[in-house]
């Protein structure tokens, strides 16, 4: 039988949704993608030119099945070798549902792209704390049911992965999933921007009790990060000195509603600054974030970035670029590449923060690296050429 990864998740909004959908979409194509074993190492890139002329046929077979991810096939898991075995949430319309009826739940509102038979796993009501903050209470209700041991869950699920997808701001939250994910033995994927694999703190804490952790704040396949800081590095490495910058974010789903809330948007300012700032080596006056909230965008994103510098002859350059996508199935495909890095960690019995996994995945992982790179070491790291 096909070796499984064990995952639960926290938090099943869009992000939730489209991974869920994603993976049943695998699923439901896996006779048509399945890869032959020789394929199994193909990237979804021309990293290897020798590839490229090699046998055209299983080139294109490898760029459509692997549509959004590394790889169909990574480090010897398939997207749907992931399982889901564990799901917790905390408002009414979710808690006490199949996770395949939960993810389809109001006010969630990403794109149907699949349907999902039940899967036996009944969404737990979970503490709380800071997860819902002021404007995410005004659409929702708590739910009634009393809370589960998440813990116990945990075990008795006997989940390896835990993933957290809890709303911008929930720092008091995601600190006790982390906790219960060193209580329990459970490899922590932190998909928020609140610090965790990029925390000394936290690092040590995972890496003391043996167990894996990645993150933070999942970075999108082509979303605005990986533009904004791929254009600044571009800029950069073609000597053009940037003077200025801005990136700014609308959508219209429960992401962005509680976006609202600026007391709880100082951590993803952090995270998607940090990412575009660690291009340059000098200062770059910048303003990054998300800005408002359209609701009939629904789970669209729209984003404008925005960058001015001085070329040869200190003439000046700009760039405006407009991006729109559908911001849950944006993340999902790394969410799967991610989620396959860390079980290769959990099987090498390689502890603490994830490097390389981190720095591709995520936009606030422990050590920033320019996006070529950090493929570079994930695929390294995938193939067992560098330890973390
Ligand atoms: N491309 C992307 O969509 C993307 C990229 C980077 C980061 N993220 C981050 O991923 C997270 C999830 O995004 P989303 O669009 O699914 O958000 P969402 O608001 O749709 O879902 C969040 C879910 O968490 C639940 N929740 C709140 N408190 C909880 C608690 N204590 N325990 C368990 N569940 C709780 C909510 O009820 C909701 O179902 C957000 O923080 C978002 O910023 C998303």
């Amino acid at each position: 039988m096909a070796k499984k990864i064990r995952v639960a998740i926290a938090g099943i909004g869009n992000c939730a949704s489209a991974l869920v959908q994603g993976i049943n979409y695998y699923h439901a194509n896996r006779s048509d993608t399945r890869l032959k074993s020789d394929d199994t190492l193909r990237y979804n890139s021309n990293r290897n030119n020798a590839e490229s002329n090699t046998d055209e046929k299983n080139i294109e077979h490898s760029r459509t099945s692997s549509l959004g991810l590394t790889a169909y096939n990574l480090g010897g898991y398939d997207p749907d070798d992931v399982e889901f075995v564990a799901a917790f949430d905390v408002i009414e319309s979710k808690v006490g549902k199949d996770l395949s009826q939960a993810i389809f739940a109001e006010p969630n509102n990403t794109v149907f792209t699949s349907s999902v038979d039940n899967m036996d796993v009944k969404v737990q009501k979970a503490e709380v704390l800071d997860g819902i903050g002021d404007h995410y209470h005004g659409k929702v209700q708590i739910s009634n049911e009393a809370f589960t041991d998440v813990a116990q869950t945990l075990k008795d699920t006997h989940a390896e992965i835990l993933l957290n997808y809890l709303p911008v701001g929930s720092r008091d939250a995601t600190k006790f999933y982390a906790e219960k994910c060193l209580e329990t033995g459970v490899c922590f994927i932190n998909a928020i921007p609140v610090f965790i694999a990029s925390s000394p703190k936290w690092q040590q804490a995972f890496d003391s009790k043996g167990i894996p952790c990645a993150g933070d704040d999942v970075m999108s396949q082509i979303g605005a990060t990986v533009l904004h800081k791929t254009l600044a590095k571009l800029f950069v490495d073609r000597g053009v000195n940037i003077d200025e910058t801005y990136q700014l974010n609308i959508g219209g789903d429960m992401d962005f509603y509680n976006m609202l809330d600026e007391d709880r948007l100082e951590d993803k300012r952090i995270s998607k600054t940090s990412a575009v700032a660690a291009m340059a080596p000098y200062d770059i006056p910048m303003r990054i974030g998300p800005s408002d909230y359209v609701s009939f965008l629904k789970n669209d994103k729209i984003s404008y970035i925005y960058l001015r510098g001085k070329y040869f002859g200190n003439i000046p350059v700009e760039v405006d670029l407009k991006l729109r996508v559908v911001d849950a199935y944006n993340s999902a495909g790394i969410m799967i590449d991610a989620i396959r890095g860390a079980k290769v960690a959990l099987e090498r019995g390689i502890s603490g923060s994830l490097e390389s996994v981190s720095a591709y995945c995520f936009k606030h992982p422990p050590k920033q690296m320019s996006y070529n790179q950090a493929k570079k070491n994930f695929i390294d790291f995938i193939e067992g050429k560098i330890e973390i």
